[in-house]
């Protein structure tokens, strides 16, 4: 098979949101976006929006959190396009402390199952089935949808970050790692992964009173889906700023 010219990217929980928006954006940038989204109507219906608009993007059924459909996902993938070159990792929830209350000393165990379910193992099991795909692009880039609320930094200051929604915060700590071994681990290869905290952003689970819109919480993600040859890997930011682990 004839591997596309055309950059394929694939953004997961991209049916609302910031998933939604950072597929409009990498859509109008000439990729051919691969909407994920867990509930066909609500996916298919938002794919439908931003063809509406022009773009080039089509539905794909997954929920992060089942390994039938990962594979079946990947196995798309592979007869369609032969490659991936962009993958977002973006789907995640947060299910804990609510308004930020400090949950660690009362969080149930199914809350953390549940919430490492989508944020952390979902997000691995994810990126490891379509590694061989990003490794076959020129130029693989993956970007972890991450938060400030995984910075141990942050969280470790002294009078620091007040907001602490456990199982939600050490999710994305482990995603922080997770994309610094990735990174070491592909060190030498094309591939490029990067973690993203976008701000606090008017989506379903920022709530309307977030300082950001969506349009601006997804530029982030977009800058480092689409980093040229001699952008970084392996690190952690927001806008431009370069965040502490
Ligand atoms: N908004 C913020 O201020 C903020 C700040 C820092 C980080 N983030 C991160 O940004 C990412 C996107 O958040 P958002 O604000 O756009 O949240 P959102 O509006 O609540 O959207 C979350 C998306 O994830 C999807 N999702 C949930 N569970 C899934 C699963 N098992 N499989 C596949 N998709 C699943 C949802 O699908 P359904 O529609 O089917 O539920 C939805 O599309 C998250 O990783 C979040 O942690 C957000």
């Amino acid at each position: 098979m004839s591997i596309p010219e055309v950059p394929i990217a694939l953004v997961t929980g991209a049916n609302r949101g910031l998933g939604f928006e950072i597929s409009r954006q990498l859509a109008r940038q000439d990729i051919t976006v691969l909407l994920a989204g867990r509930n066909r109507t609500r996916g298919k219906a938002a794919a439908k929006r931003l063809r509406d608009e022009g773009l080039i993007v089509q539905f794909i059924e997954l929920d992060v959190t089942k390994p039938v459909q990962i594979k079946k996902a990947a196995a798309e993938i592979r007869r369609r396009y032969g490659k991936l070159d962009i993958l977002v990792n973006n789907a995640g929830i947060s299910i804990d402390g609510a308004h930020g209350r400090n949950s660690t000393a009362t969080v149930s165990a199914r809350a953390l199952r549940k919430t490492f379910d989508v944020n952390f193992f979902g997000l691995v099991e994810l990126t490891q089935r379509l590694l061989p795909l990003i490794i076959k692009s020129g130029a693989g880039r993956i970007v972890n949808i991450s938060s400030i609320l995984g910075s141990m930094t942050v969280h470790g200051r002294a009078g620091g970050m007040s907001y602490k929604p456990f199982a939600y915060d050490a999710s994305k700590t482990a995603v922080n790692v997770f994309t610094i071994h990735l990174a070491a681990a592909l060190a030498g290869t094309n591939v490029k992964v990067n973690a993203v905290h976008p701000g606090w952003v008017r989506t379903g689970m920022g709530g309307p009173g977030a300082l950001l819109a969506p349009e601006e919480g997804a530029r982030t993600a977009v800058r480092l889906a689409t980093l040229g040859a001699d952008g970084p890997t392996g690190k952690f930011f927001s806008g431009n700023d370069e965040l502490p682990w």
